[in-house]
């Protein structure tokens, strides 16, 4: 089974690298060439020019970009010659898009699953990624061990679309949590407590403690807003929440207003920082103490 993956950014370069260490992967194509040209030198896995020359060598072909418009775009160009192939897109787009996509696959004789993932880079480099996915289950049985290079759960959700509405449940739930910890951390500073105090009762003493508080609220007393998972993709999946959540008149009143901060953050010029930078929303419109 020869494998190609399209997308090295933050996700797909790491999930690369994986996949080589386990000699499971082919090739690679970069919109931008600089990164597969880096990760062909770093790992002598050969980079590929073109989304179709991609295609043309493999038969699995694992897409790891950032929204909507990347994998639509890069779907048009993979359909038309996907007749035997299996697309696994990791990427955290909308549900009814990679649904739509799918059947377009299956009626050129492909196959295409839905493989989004939990986790951020530091978690692909432990190899502790959770992996959700909805499609074809026999077809998901044969990728499965593809999954696992860089995953410590694999999980079959159902139908195509299941493991996107799985991820989307996820990110709705961390979208509000992260603006809450901002929140409470700039609550907590502003009322005269010192940072490393407000970090104690968020990352240890907190009954709200979680892997999150623990990640991210050290980043915050620093202002170190390095980027694990970037304001604007957060953004992008709380949108795409909001889209699922109008077509079925659903409401998702937490989520929506999250939604502002994050689009605040990003005209504050924050839009590739940590999502976790969303706390300067709270830190630059509050009178300090
Ligand atoms: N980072 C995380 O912690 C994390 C965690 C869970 C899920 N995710 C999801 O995983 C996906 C990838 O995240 P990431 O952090 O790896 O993103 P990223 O670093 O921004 O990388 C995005 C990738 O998509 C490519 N791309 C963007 N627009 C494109 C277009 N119009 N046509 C073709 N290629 C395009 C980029 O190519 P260029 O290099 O040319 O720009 C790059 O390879 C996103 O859907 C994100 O929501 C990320």
């Amino acid at each position: 089974m020869k494998i190609g993956l399209i997308g090295l950014g933050v996700m797909g370069y790491r999930i690369g690298a994986n996949l080589v260490k386990e000699g499971k992967l082919d090739g690679v194509y970069n919109r931008s060439e600089e990164k597969s040209r880096q990760f062909e030198k770093e790992f002598g896995v050969k980079a590929f020019n073109s989304i179709e020359e991609t295609v043309e060598n493999s038969d699995v072909i694992i897409t790891m970009l950032s929204d909507d418009n990347a994998v639509g775009s890069t779907m048009e160009k993979v359909i038309p010659l996907s007749k035997g192939k299996v697309v696994v897109d990791m990427s955290t787009i909308s549900p009814r898009l990679s649904i739509s996509l799918a059947k377009k696959v299956e009626e050129n004789g492909g196959f295409m699953l839905d493989a989004p993932v939990i986790g951020t880079s530091i978690m692909v480099e432990q190899k502790k990624l959770v992996v959700m996915v909805g499609g074809n289950k026999e077809k998901f049985d044969d990728i499965r061990p593809i999954l696992e290079s860089t995953a410590s759960t694999t999980i079959y959700m159902g139908k195509n679309g299941s493991g996107l509405y799985a991820k989307l449940v996820n990110n709705l739930l961390l979208g509000a949590y992260v603006v809450a910890m901002g929140e409470a951390f700039n609550f907590g500073v502003t009322a005269g407590l010192e940072k490393e105090q407000v970090e104690e009762v968020l990352t240890k003493l907190s009954s709200a403690r979680s892997p999150t508080t623990e990640l991210k609220v050290p980043k915050l007393v620093s202002q170190d807003y390095s980027t694990q998972f970037a304001t604007k993709h957060m953004r992008k999946d709380l949108e795409i929440i909001q889209g699922e959540a109008t077509a079925r008149s659903v409401i998702t009143p937490m989520s929506s207003l999250a939604l502002q901060f994050y689009r605040i953050a990003e005209s504050l010029g924050l839009s590739e920082d940590d999502f976790c930078s969303v706390y300067e929303v709270f830190r630059r419109f509050s009178k300090r103490p």
